[in-house]
């Protein structure tokens, strides 16, 4: 469809437009949970630059267009966390959230020598769900997000990254 959609690394001058956009995005997942204080919702700019500056982040640009984000985290146990994946509405299911997850988890690997990566999406996001199975996560267990909704926790080992990327 001719557009050429680029994933790179996020600058603190990005810290605006990826709040915008998820704020954007993630009003269908609020409106399945009935519930518009999911995180996502809530986050201040202050804690989205916070991010940009001590996370991997990335963005997906359209021109000068900001129109998807990925946060990628080191932890403790190795078990890196990718979170707050989201792509504009307009521009879902080209297989942007697809490369910006592979651009998470190459640079926690590269970067933060991550072994695992984890994730975990609300327990009826069926989409989100297949998206992650597709490249290899499987569940690994349940949580309660600060919101209250139920969560689906899934995990892939890092070596499995070589051979899906
Ligand atoms: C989840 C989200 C980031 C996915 O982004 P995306 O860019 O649409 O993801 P992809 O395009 O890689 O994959 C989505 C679908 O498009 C399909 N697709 C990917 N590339 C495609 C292509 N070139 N042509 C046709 N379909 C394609 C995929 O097979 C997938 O289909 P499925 O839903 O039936 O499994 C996006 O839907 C979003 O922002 N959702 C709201 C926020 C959210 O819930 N985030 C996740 C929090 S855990």
């Amino acid at each position: 469809m001719g557009m050429s959609v680029t994933i790179s690394a996020a600058t603190g001058q990005d810290a605006e437009q990826i709040f915008r956009l998820q704020y954007l995005c993630f009003q269908s997942e609020a409106a399945l949970y009935g519930n518009y204080r999911i995180d996502p919702l809530v986050q201040t700019l202050d804690s989205v630059r916070e991010e940009v500056a001590a996370d991997c982040v990335f963005v997906a640009r359209l021109g000068q267009e900001v129109v998807g984000s990925v946060r990628g985290r080191a932890t403790e146990d190795g078990a890196a966390s990718i979170g707050k994946l989201c792509v504009h509405p307009r521009l879902q299911g080209h297989g942007i959230g697809a490369r910006l997850l592979r651009a998470a988890e190459s640079s926690l690997v590269e970067e933060r020598g991550a072994k695992r990566f984890r994730l975990h999406t609300g327990h009826r996001s069926e989409s989100n769900l297949r998206l992650y199975r597709r490249v290899g996560y499987e569940t690994v267990g349940t949580a309660e997000g600060t919101d209250g909704v139920p969560m689906i926790v899934l995990e892939k080992p890092a070596e499995t990254y070589a051979t899906t990327a």
